[in-house]
């Protein structure tokens, strides 16, 4: 971190920064990253870093696919720009859609394009309002997502989001979005509760909540296979088994957001297929272009679009879409994205060197500060706990978690914390046994460091 290079000082003059404590980042300065490789990023004073958040859980192939590039600059030279209203469409765009159904779970027929996975959730939104318009259910139009959920930051797709940060004062949640619980075996199971056990509770929950608002206003229902940025909680065994059938009783939509697990992060192409989902629905992002170009894309099924097709007809037009919705340049990109997959067998790389790294994360479950230590493929947590026993966590003034991640970065690795002092891990899709060690050398001693800091402050 700077306050002395050019970059830093017109980053602070000038730059208003998402998602940072505005007053934090003028006293630190910025960390100005300037190249990448492999998974490794550099800042402007030379220094590496391994990237174990994949930047924003999204650089899949690391920081320097020439393929990526080339692709790119292929289409720009080819066509760099072209729409898709009004039944124009690029080529490339048209083959990558072909291509997402190739892989999609069964049932998903047709692929709509925006930029980015909060639009890819508002147009969720927009479709299941749209669908029971059509068909003729107006008062059916609730939605419900889960407690510390994150689904983006819109106005629809904030509301969405289950987290304080994403609402205070920005006037969120709008009406009409319900909160259930998050699936949180670690904090939300009671003492003894088994796995199972607990998935029931939550259905039963959630049940209660549709009846008690009227199964003929809710509409949808969204989730993330494993939640990422709500604290990565994978969900207890047989909660998707529990909650599919209530959804299916009630004829609400079930929208997958597979913005972070899709395209490998859990070990199979989609969340979905992990957890034996059957969405109507499924939003993706972040690693379909592997992070180098912004695109998001709704799958939807076939029985939805035969919906669509048929009020295209009573009203003339489907009437949504974005200047930017399947532009050329990104599709490129994210076709290659999708043939590499293929060609590297990517999945078989995450689920080797995913089950390394979720050994290597339950390997620090020991220490006396992780209470918890979880993950499923390539994504994975610990919580850092004041007693492991009573699971108190540290007064959040403290910033327990925000100081590990700060000293991980000053070992070399960059890591994330969330509410509650989680510690998340997400490094690219293409990393090695030996990145994962060295990713998890750097965690451990910005954990010692956080031993001592606990200590020497008495908060223990
Ligand atoms: C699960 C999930 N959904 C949606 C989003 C929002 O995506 P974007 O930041 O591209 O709008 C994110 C971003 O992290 C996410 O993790």
């Amino acid at each position: 971190m700077s306050l002395t290079t050019s970059a830093a000082r017109r980053d602070l003059a000038f730059h208003l920064h998402p998602s940072t404590n505005l007053r934090q980042v003028q006293t630190d300065g910025p960390l100005v990253i300037t190249r990448g490789e492999g998974v490794y990023v550099y800042d402007d004073e030379g220094r590496r870093y391994l990237e174990g958040m994949s930047g924003l859980w999204c650089a899949s192939l690391g920081f320097s696919e020439r393929r990526l590039a080339e692709a790119a600059y292929r289409q720009m030279l080819e066509l760099p720009f072209y729409h898709s209203f009004a039944g124009k469409v690029p080529a490339i765009s048209a083959e990558l859609a072909e291509r997402l159904i190739g892989i999609a779970p069964a049932g998903m027929g047709r692929v709509l394009f925006a930029n980015s996975g909060s639009e890819a959730n508002d147009t969720a939104i927009k479709l299941a309002w749209y669908v029971n318009n059509a068909l003729g259910r107006p008062q059916k139009k609730k939605i419900i997502a889960r407690k510390r959920a994150y689904h983006g930051v819109t106005i629809a797709s904030g509301s969405l989001t289950g987290l304080a940060f994403a609402h205070t004062d920005f006037d969120l949640p709008i009406d009409r979005i319900l909160h259930t619980d998050a699936a949180d075996y670690y904090r939300g199971a009671r003492a003894g509760e088994s796995e199972e056990a607990f998935a029931a509770r939550l259905a039963d929950r959630l049940e209660q909540l549709i009846l008690r608002e009227g199964p003929d206003t809710v509409a949808a229902f969204f989730a993330e296979p494993v939640m990422g940025a709500g604290g990565v909680l994978v969900p207890p065994a047989t909660y998707f088994d529990r909650i599919q059938p209530i959804l299916r009783k009630y004829e609400i939509l079930f929208v997958a957001d597979e913005v972070i697990c899709g395209f490998g992060r859990t070990g199979e192409m989609f969340g979905t297929q992990t957890f034996d989902l059957k969405p109507d629905i499924i939003t993706v992002a972040k690693a379909l272009s592997a992070g180098y170009m912004p695109i998001s894309a709704n799958l939807v099924s076939n029985a939805l679009y035969d919906v669509l097709l048929a009020q295209s007809d009573r009203l003339g037009i489907f009437g949504h879409g974005y200047t930017y919705s399947s532009h050329p340049v990104p599709a490129a990109v994210a076709l290659e994205t999708l043939k590499i997959y293929e060609e590297r067998d990517i999945l078989a790389h995450v689920r080797r060197v995913g089950a390394y790294m979720q050994a290597g994360l339950r390997s620090h479950a020991d220490h006396r500060l992780i209470g918890d230590a979880r993950g499923l493929g390539l994504i994975g947590a610990v919580e850092i706990v004041r007693d492991k026993d009573s699971k108190e966590s540290f007064d959040p003034k403290a910033g327990v978690a925000a100081f590990l991640v700060r000293r991980a970065q000053h070992h070399g690795v960059i890591l994330r914390n969330m509410p509650g002092d989680i510690v998340a891990f997400c490094p690219p899709l293409i990393a090695s046994e030996r990145e994962i060690d060295e990713m998890f050398a750097g965690f451990g001693k910005a954990l010692d460091d956080t031993s001592s800091m606990v200590r020497e402050k008495g908060l223990v």
